[in-house]
């Protein structure tokens, strides 16, 4: 694309190198933001402790025909997510085609022969989830590619697992030694790092948050301005009215939310089976506590203005703003604590002896694993704790707009059908609440409590915030009365047979069955509508039947429309002495399925990546292999190629 070109930005790397005089860039590709966070931590800690001045690089603002004129005393580091299947995140799409062609031809016009980039060193860490087949096959394969090219790799190629929950230490684990190898091979000398700020933050006692100039939470110039303009996707939100909510479990303990989103004037437009993405905003009970750890909370509506203090360096949030809302509606305040940011900050501590202990946390990993991790600390949580409750006032504004992650929209498989209802997105969210016996704090998922804040407000609930959580319900400047919520559409390609006569079959236990809602309410609309719909066979499991069966009275309706082609399993886990789980559901019905499948049926699996979704393809292959009578490695193949093929579906997350 050329997005930065019609901006009047040059797309030429390594002209800005050498204009900006910088010896380093790190290119990052990311989805949710976890690769541009390490991108600028490697940027960071890069020029604090070996003088390297480097630029961040969003891979799609830049060109790669001219990697062959990279110069051989510079670095170039790739942090690189794998996203879904196998896939390059978003911003990394032409990069990789680009890197990946048969034909890669460079500025010079040499060929793969040619070895054309034999200037270039590099280094390299993946971000992955080991529940996926394709294992961090973003960074091997750009590895592999840069390699065929003729690169120089410095060091080994890192890769962090999201799926085993060891991403933060995999990439702590592997940068130490790249560090020293990349100072070796460069000639780098290391020196007492030392904090420095990357952003300048004024205080502007002239300007007050009422200004209608000043941000307090509204995501873009227009919506400042009190108009919002499309179009709207993942830099521009549409603040949309909830037409409905409702809870959808019986028990008292736990909710889980259904949701009617209107979309309609907003232009944007879903089909059955895409995502919506929610723009969060934190609690403001950990905005309080946030504020008050960091002796912040008496200037909290003071106006500041943030700037880069080297032009490359991006501020993630628009600015003028208050401290206030950059906390509330732009950091990632809730999330776990990092431990190179517990090093970070040990040196503002407030006394010696916090100091200590707080040098101690960031540097030994089974230490900081004990006192923080396995008690789900965020970060203010951790700070009240390490000091007794007195205030952090010296740690500088500029290090948490480093440190910690912009805080990013949370995706949600819309559970209705565009083809039933285009101008309104249901959403199906099971409400993340975590109670930890070594933790005096719930851990209260950000996105889902935020929801059904709205939904008590909506409801007039008597006692709406039992835990104090204390959202901000009406959006900056108490703008929207009735109930909103920012959002975009992202599209996906888990999708229906476009013939619907062809048969399907669906997995989805728990909140995985939210696309399949959609799905059934598609196909009951078309059957009703005359439509010849093939065999539609779902798979659900939960708990316990009297609980949290959602959607149970819906399913009968769909019957109805459906009649004998749609057929429903359900295995309630706690209901009786041993747990039933879909796959047990499936087993039972192995010979059906099988025959679904040889009709070349499509199947679908959605909901919980790490176990589910990974036993279910297991039990296929076998279920393939047995009534097939072939080995359980052609079986195996056998769903592989159907994955290949598109015939067997997956819209997972862990
Ligand atoms: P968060 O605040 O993001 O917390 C999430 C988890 O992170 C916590 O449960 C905990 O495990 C961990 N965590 C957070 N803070 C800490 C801490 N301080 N210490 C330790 N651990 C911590 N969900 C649905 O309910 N329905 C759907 O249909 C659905 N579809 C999805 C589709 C896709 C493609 C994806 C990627 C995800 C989907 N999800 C769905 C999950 C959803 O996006 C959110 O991840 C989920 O709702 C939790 O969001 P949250 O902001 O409430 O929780
Ligand atoms: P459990 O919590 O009683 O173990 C929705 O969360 C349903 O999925 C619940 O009934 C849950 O059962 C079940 N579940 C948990 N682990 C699973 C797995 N590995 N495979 C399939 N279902 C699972």
């Amino acid at each position: 694309g050329n997005g930065a070109a019609k901006a009047g930005k040059s797309r030429n790397i390594i002209e800005k190198l050498e204009e900006t005089d910088k010896n380093c860039v790190v290119f990052y590709g990311s989805q949710t933001g976890t690769a541009e966070d390490y991108a600028s931590r490697l940027a960071k800690e890069g020029h604090s402790r070996f003088g390297l001045n480097t630029i961040v690089a969003d891979l799609e603002d830049y060109d790669y025909e001219n990697l062959d004129k990279f110069p051989d005393d510079k670095l170039a580091v790739f942090v690189l997510a794998t996203y879904g299947e196998g896939e390059p995140t978003d911003n990394a799409v032409e990069f990789y085609e680009f890197l990946g062609s048969d034909d890669v031809s460079f500025s010079d016009g040499q060929s793969v022969d040619d070895k054309p980039l034999s200037n270039l060193k590099y280094v390299a860490f993946g971000l992955g989830n080991n529940t996926y087949e394709h294992y961090n096959s973003m960074v091997r394969n750009v590895d592999t590619y840069l390699t065929k090219l003729g690169a120089t790799r410095l060091g080994s190629a890192g890769e962090g697992d999201d799926g085993a929950g060891t991403m933060e230490e995999d990439f702590l684990a592997w940068k130490e030694p790249m560090w020293a190898d990349v100072a070796e091979k460069m000639g780098l000398e290391e020196r007492e790092a030392v904090y420095e700020a990357v952003f300048e933050i004024t205080e502007k006692p002239d300007l007050s948050a009422e200004d209608d100039t000043v941000y307090v939470g509204e995501p873009n110039k227009n919506h400042l301005e009190g108009s919002q303009k499309g179009p709207f996707n993942a830099n521009n939100p549409f603040i949309a009215p909830i037409d409905e909510s409702k809870e959808l479990f019986t028990v008292k303990n736990r909710n889980c939310l259904h949701m009617e989103i209107d979309i309609a004037g907003s232009n944007l437009s879903y089909t059955t089976g895409d995502h919506i993405a929610v723009w969060p905003t934190n609690a403001g009970k950990e905005v309080d506590r946030f504020l008050s750890i960091l002796g912040l909370n008496p200037k909290r509506h003071t106006v500041i203005a943030v700037k880069g203090l080297d032009p490359t360096a991006k501020v993630p949030f628009p600015s003028p703003t208050t401290y206030d809302a950059a906390v509330r509606y732009h950091m990632e305040i809730c999330a776990p604590v990092s431990r190179q940011l517990v090093s970070t900050i040990a040196p503002f501590a407030p006394n010696d002896q916090i100091k200590a202990e707080m040098t101690k946390l960031g540097s030994e990993k089974d230490y900081f694993q004990e006192k923080v991790t396995h008690r789900n600390l965020n970060l203010a949580q951790l700070l009240e704790i390490e000091s007794n409750g007195e205030a952090w006032s010296k740690v500088p504004f500029s290090l948490f707009i480093e440190g910690l992650v912009k805080i990013q929209p949370r995706y949600y498989s819309i559970s209705s059908s565009s083809y039933v209802q285009k101008d309104k997105i249901a959403i199906t969210a099971v409400v993340e609440s975590i109670e930890n016996p070594g933790n005096p704090h719930v851990l209260k998922g950000v996105t889902t409590n935020y929801l059904l804040a709205l939904k008590q407000k909506q409801h007039g609930d008597p006692s709406p915030d039992p835990h104090g959580l204390n959202y901000a319900i009406t959006g900056p400047r108490n703008k929207y009365d009735g109930i909103h919520v920012p959002v975009h559409v992202r599209h996906s390609n888990f999708k229906l047979p476009s013939d619907p006569s062809k048969p399907i079959i669906m997995i989805g236990p728990g909140t995985g069955v939210a696309p399949f809602r959609g799905f059934v309410q598609e196909r009951a609309a078309q059957a009703k509508a005359g439509q010849n719909v093939g065999k539609t066979v779902l798979f659900f499991g939960c708990r316990k039947k009297s609980e949290d069966f959602i959607y149970q009275d819906e399913w009968d309706q769909y019957k109805e429309a459906l009649g004998d082609n749609f057929v429903m399993h359900t295995a309630f886990s706690r209901d009786g002495p041993n747990k039933v789980y879909v796959q047990h559901q499936i087993e039972e019905s192995a010979d059906e399925i099988n025959k679904l499948l040889e009709q070349k049926a499509y199947i679908y699996v959605c909901g919980d990546a790490a176990n589910m979704a990974r036993e279910v393809n297991t039990i296929l292959g076998k279920i393939i292999a047995k009534h097939r009578n072939v080995p359980e490695t052609k079986g195996e193949e056998i769903v592989k190629a159907m994955r290949a093929s598109n015939q067997y579906q997956e819209d997972v997350w862990s």
